[in-house]
């Protein structure tokens, strides 16, 4: 989860308004030193997020191999940004495909490059609406973007989090002091058939895990 006022304040919309500046930073992902671009206009243009950085010290390994039915994975970053969370699916499950959403238009467009220098072919930078409605996720990682508001927040995760697999299970960092245990409380009543509980808890935030009932 987004950690507050060095941050832009309107990184979630589809056309940035700051003047978009690029650069380089070389990041650490999945064990390896990967040199990726960034720019203005968009979340933690600067640096790994620290929520980021706990999110993905945090999850369980992902699936290994194909699905029983011999297809790939389908693998969720929702909310990509530069693409730091989608670059790590994919060093870790070459064999899968990864989606990375995001609404903003330029955090996309890093995400695609970054893919192609990394060497991550199956890794799709997409908006919302362009994923297929039968994809279904084998895992879901996500820094949520807290700062778009509490409706915007409820009605991405109750379009996204119902589509994990029967197996599968998401994986979300929020901020303590910025309501991850009230999102874990509504996440936990709202989102029908699915539970959700705390996964790990670090350098003040939490993450949390949803998976279906049972
Ligand atoms: C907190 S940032 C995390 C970015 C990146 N995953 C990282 O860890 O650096 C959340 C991202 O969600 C995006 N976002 C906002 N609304 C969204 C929506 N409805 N669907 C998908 N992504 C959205 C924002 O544009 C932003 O890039």
């Amino acid at each position: 989860m987004d950690e507050p006022p060095a941050e832009p304040q309107h990184y979630f919309t589809a056309q940035p308004a700051a003047p978009e500046e690029r650069r380089r930073i070389t990041v650490r992902l999945a064990g390896r030193e990967l040199d990726v671009e960034v720019a203005s206009g968009i979340f933690s243009p600067g640096r790994l997020d620290l929520g980021t950085q706990v999110l993905l010290r945090s999850v369980p390994p992902l699936p290994d191999g194909p699905r029983a039915d011999g297809t790939a994975r389908q693998l969720l970053d929702l909310g990509c940004g530069w693409g730091p969370v989608a670059l790590t699916q994919a060093a870790q499950r070459p064999e899968a495909d990864v989606w990375a959403l995001d609404v903003n238009e330029r955090a996309l467009d890093l995400t695609r490059r970054n893919a192609v220098a990394a060497g991550a072919p199956r890794l799709r930078a997409a908006r919302p609406d362009d994923v297929p409605d039968d994809v279904r996720f084998d895992a879901i990682w996500s820094n949520p973007p807290i700062r778009v508001g509490k409706a915007a927040l409820h009605a991405m995760l109750e379009r996204w989090l119902p589509r994990l697999t029967p197996d599968g299970a998401a994986h979300l960092v929020v901020q303590r002091n910025l309501g991850a245990d009230s999102l874990q409380a509504w996440a936990d009543d709202r989102l029908e058939g699915l539970t959700t509980a705390r996964a790990a808890s670090a350098k003040g935030f939490r993450v949390l895990e949803v998976r279906r009932d049972g």
